[in-house]
Formats: C-alpha cells, structure tokens, sequence
C-alpha cells in the first residue's frame, strides 16, 4: 500500500475503538488507555484547545496510523504517532509528522519537543529527518517497563520545510 491512499483528517470520538486497537498493536505495555485518549479529545475542540490529533483513513473506513500534538504557551509535543505495521514505510509516518508540525505553526509555537524510547531508532530516524535533535534523556519515562526517553527538539522559527530536511540523509 502507498501512502497516497489515506486521507489524513480530525481525530473524532468515533475513531476510539479503532485508535485504541492500533494502540495496542503499535505500544503494546507502554499504550495509552481509553481514559487517556478521552481525555486528550475532550482538549481538542473549542476556542481554548490545546490538542490537535489526525487519523489517517483508508478508504474502507479504516485507520492506518494517527498522531496527537499537545501545546503548552508556544511549545508543541508530539504526544504520539503511529503507523499499522502493514502500512509502514510508505511515507505516512512522515506526513502524519508534518501535519502536526503544521498544526503547531498553527497553534503559534515556536518549537516543537517530543519523547522517544531510546531503543526506538525507527521513531529517531523520522525526527531526525525532521529536523529534531537531541536535548536530554528521561530516565523510566516510559512505565511500567521502565524505559529511558530521549527528548528531542525542532524549533519553528525562522519557519523551515515540514518536509524532512535531508531526504536523501
Ligand atoms: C515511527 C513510525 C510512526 C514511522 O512510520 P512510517 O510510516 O513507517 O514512517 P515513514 O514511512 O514516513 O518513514 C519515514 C522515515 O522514518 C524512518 N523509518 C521509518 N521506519 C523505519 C525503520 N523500520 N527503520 C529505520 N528507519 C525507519 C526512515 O528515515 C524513513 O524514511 P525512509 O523510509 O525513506 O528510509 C512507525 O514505525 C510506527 O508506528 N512505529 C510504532 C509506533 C512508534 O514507535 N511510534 C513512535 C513513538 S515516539
């Protein structure tokens, strides 16, 4: 499958049973729980939202990959993505990471963090290809497995490509 064949829309309440089977399937012990991803929904909508999360859909109705971006003043985080291990590789990853960039400039943040395990190179492959780098680890972030989190950071201004920056890298 290409990445050209899903669209990429609004995260809705309706879309939780099928974000939370991709949930499990991507993050296994460290997925979110329902109660979490209610939670984040509830601040996505209205004059003072401070969420912004996408589903990519295929044209059956059916999620290939999602992304949530939280913003606090004029900082972006990268709460989470995922792509369905079948639909991997394809592109989509990276346009569900522009899109949420896209939405932080939006949003008027200047720069964007995120978590990532640190034996998570795939994940660290794509950010890095987005410009972001490295600016600390957190140890036991991740619970109950107690895995360490690399932060990582891109800043927005001067405004540069939400495409990666070195395609070829
Ligand atoms: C990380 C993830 C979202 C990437 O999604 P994707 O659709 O495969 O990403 P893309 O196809 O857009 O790939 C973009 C780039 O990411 C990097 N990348 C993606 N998968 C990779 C892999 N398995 N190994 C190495 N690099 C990889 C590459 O730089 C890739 O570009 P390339 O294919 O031209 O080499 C996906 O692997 C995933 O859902 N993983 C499980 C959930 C997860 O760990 N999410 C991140 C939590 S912080």
């Amino acid at each position: 499958m290409t990445g050209g064949d899903v669209v990429l829309r609004e995260m809705r309440w309706w879309d939780m049973a099928g974000v939370l089977a991709l949930e499990t399937e991507l993050f296994e012990q460290d997925a979110w729980s329902e109660a979490t991803y209610w939670s984040e929904l509830a601040h996505s909508r209205g004059p003072g939202r401070t969420r912004h999360y996408v589903v990519a859909e295929r044209p059956d109705g059916s999620l290939a990959g999602y992304g949530g971006l939280s913003v606090a003043g004029d900082t972006g985080d990268v709460m989470t993505i995922g792509v369905t291990r079948d639909a991997q590789r394809a592109g989509l990853g990276a346009r569900l990471l522009a899109a949420l960039l896209a939405a932080a400039i939006g949003f008027g943040c200047r720069e964007v963090l995120l978590e990532v395990r640190v034996d998570n190179k795939p994940a660290q492959r794509l950010y890095q290809r987005f410009g972001f780098t490295t600016i600390g680890v957190r140890r036991g972030y991740y619970q109950p497995g107690n895995h360490d989190a690399l932060v990582m950071r891109r800043e927005l201004t001067p405004p540069g490509p939400l495409d990666e920056t070195d395609p070829h890298g």
